[in-house]
């Protein structure tokens, strides 16, 4: 009865006794069989150290809503609502602010808290002017001081549309030309 033996491919000298085509065909199945392990090690690890990073990233967005509802030149007060799915039993936290559609596709986003002592802002149509229950703080529509103690205008959202959809994103602190003077938790 005829014996058949195998080569060990990890026995250097039955690797030296096969066939240059063999050893490429062995060398190849060791390739790949290395290229998917680290296939299976190496994925998980850098999703486990990228999703973070793109968790905070998605964090930092609410949905404020779609751009069809906000009338130009109107201000509108808002519940926005972050894009990070919640899970049970935490409540989806949302966020007041204030919406200017100024015309053009642009936006003022306004934060609602007074950038004196931090009470929350209400805006009265009739006046055109925003209110601060605390100690006198009044903006006018584009966010400056009118009256009282705030020491500067109120605070703004970055903000973007997608797909007619409006987000805010960080907050940040406008001079009194209403430029750009830094983020607020900077
Ligand atoms: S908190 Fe608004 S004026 Fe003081």
């Amino acid at each position: 009865m005829a014996s058949t033996t195998t080569a060990d491919p990890h026995d250097p000298a039955a690797t030296q006794s096969l066939t240059p085509a063999r050893r490429r065909f062995v060398s190849v199945v060791l390739g790949a069989i290395g290229a998917a392990i680290a296939a299976i090690v190496g994925v998980p690890l850098a999703a486990f150290f990228a999703l973070p990073a793109l968790r905070r990233a998605e964090r930092r967005w609410l949905e404020v809503g779609s751009i069809a509802e906000f009338a130009e030149g109107q201000i509108a007060k808002v519940l926005a609502k972050p894009l990070a799915a919640q899970v049970w039993p935490y409540e989806t936290r949302q966020v007041a602010l204030y919406v200017l559609n100024q015309g053009g596709g642009k936006f003022a986003l306004y934060h609602i808290h007074c950038t004196h002592v931090g009470c929350p802002v209400r805006w009265n149509a009739p006046a055109g002017r925003f209110f601060s229950p605390c100690h006198g703080g009044v903006f006018d529509r584009d966010g400056r001081v009118v009256a009282g103690p705030p020491p500067r205008p109120l605070d703004r959202y970055e903000y973007k549309v997608d797909k007619g959809v409006l987000y805010a994103g960080r907050v940040y602190r406008v001079n009194e030309k209403l430029e750009f003077a830094g983020w607020h938790h900077a």
